[in-house]
């Protein structure tokens, strides 16, 4: 066996599943326990788990066979504890407590936590509170700051890609404009990544507000050249125009009032302006579900072997990342409380206005 600094640690996987959970799972823990030896406890449903201290010790045999499954073998959760006001301990109401006590009391010398933003932001608060943490960074969003790319996006967007190909079939038939919605959180990866893959004609991205008028003027001009449909990509953190001047509380307040996701709503407004047919389709947790593609398969295992030589040296308080194709550390600090969302100058957009596509502006 290697040294190592850490001899146990605690895992668990939080915020919304995404493909490649279990890979890195399998990553983090083979490498801990066959190369360094290290004793692993598993948590269940994320943090959750972690302060009713709901945990078991993994074997080597549950990292058998995960590799290409979906999901997380631990379960998830979308629990905050830093904002959970009503979690009571022997000691008072606490959540940040609770875990602290559930980390001694599994003698841990580190938490690895794998998730999105919201996880490793409460990663980066536990380690102002004087634990041992390492982040890895997953969701199908791609909006993790500091790592070029995240874990689960690739089979999203593959998911994605695959539905708007589909949908030509049925839009050149009907001659209608189809209208997908795709995730994505606040940020447009994963729609302005499909859309570019699957040749959206229009593609609609929260960080490009839309205007209607533009919108209708380039189906019409599609329709006047003798293109009978159309595909409409939209983020489901797509704004108009109109709604990026709102304050963000009323801007939360309309969006909460509205009786359908955006997909909806755009389509609605392109029949009102054009009267050209439009159907909606919400991809919905398809993206999420499902057996992981190879790009994140690999990702994930390397970021999970990544996170297990940071535990071996004791390099704590960081989460892994990918940036200009090398794996390395960066601080759980420099996370928290982030959103990447996608430059304006970025060059997937540039790519995306020269091959024709419209983006609402
Ligand atoms: O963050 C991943 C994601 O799938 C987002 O794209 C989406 O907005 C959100 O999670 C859905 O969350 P929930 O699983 O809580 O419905």
């Amino acid at each position: 066996m290697s040294k190592s600094v850490t001899r146990t640690f605690g895992i668990l996987t939080s915020g919304g599943d995404a493909p490649g959970l279990n890979a890195a799972i399998r990553g983090v823990c083979r490498t801990a326990m066959d190369v360094y030896g290290m004793r692993v406890i598993g948590f269940e449903h994320g943090y959750r788990g972690l302060m009713e201290n709901r945990s078991r010790v993994l074997q080597p045999g549950e990292l058998s066979g995960i590799l290409a499954r979906g999901g997380t073998i631990l379960g998830t959760s979308r629990e905050k504890p830093f904002k959970d006001k009503n979690w009571i301990t022997d000691a008072g109401p606490s959540a940040v407590s609770a875990i602290k006590d559930a980390y001694k009391a599994n003698g841990l010398d580190c938490l690895v936590v794998l998730g999105g933003n919201g996880t490793n932001t409460t990663g980066a608060l536990l380690a102002r509170e004087g634990l041992n943490v390492i982040g890895l960074p997953k969701t199908i969003d791609n909006d993790i700051v500091e790592t070029d790319i995240t874990f689960g996006f690739h089979t999203a967007l593959t998911v994605a890609t695959d539905a708007i190909d589909r949908l030509h079939s049925t839009a050149s038939s009907h001659n209608r404009v189809m209208v997908i919605e795709v995730m994505g959180h606040k940020a447009g990866w994963l729609s302005l990544y499909s859309g570019v893959a699957g040749g959206g004609d229009v593609v609609l991205i929260p960080e490009i507000p839309y205007d209607i008028n533009c919108i209708a003027r380039h189906l019409e001009e599609r329709a006047l050249n003798g293109k009978t449909f159309s595909i409409v990509v939209v983020a489901e953190g797509a704004l108009s125009v109109e709604e990026s001047l709102l304050d963000k509380k009323t801007f939360k307040k309309q969006r909460e009032a509205m009786s359908s996701s955006i997909g909806y709503r755009v389509a609605r407004e392109i029949e009102e302006e054009t009267g050209i047919e439009s159907r909606v389709t919400v991809l919905g947790y398809l993206q999420r579900g499902g057996t992981p593609v190879a790009f994140d398969r690999v990702l994930a295992s390397q970021f999970g072997t990544a996170a297990a030589n940071m535990l071996a040296l004791g390099d704590y308080g960081k989460m892994v990342a990918l940036q200009d194709n090398a794996l390395v550390g960066v601080s759980l600090e420099k996370i928290a409380n982030k959103i990447k969302t996608v430059p304006i100058e970025h060059r997937m957009i540039e790519t995306a206005r020269d091959v024709g596509t419209c983006l609402g502006d």
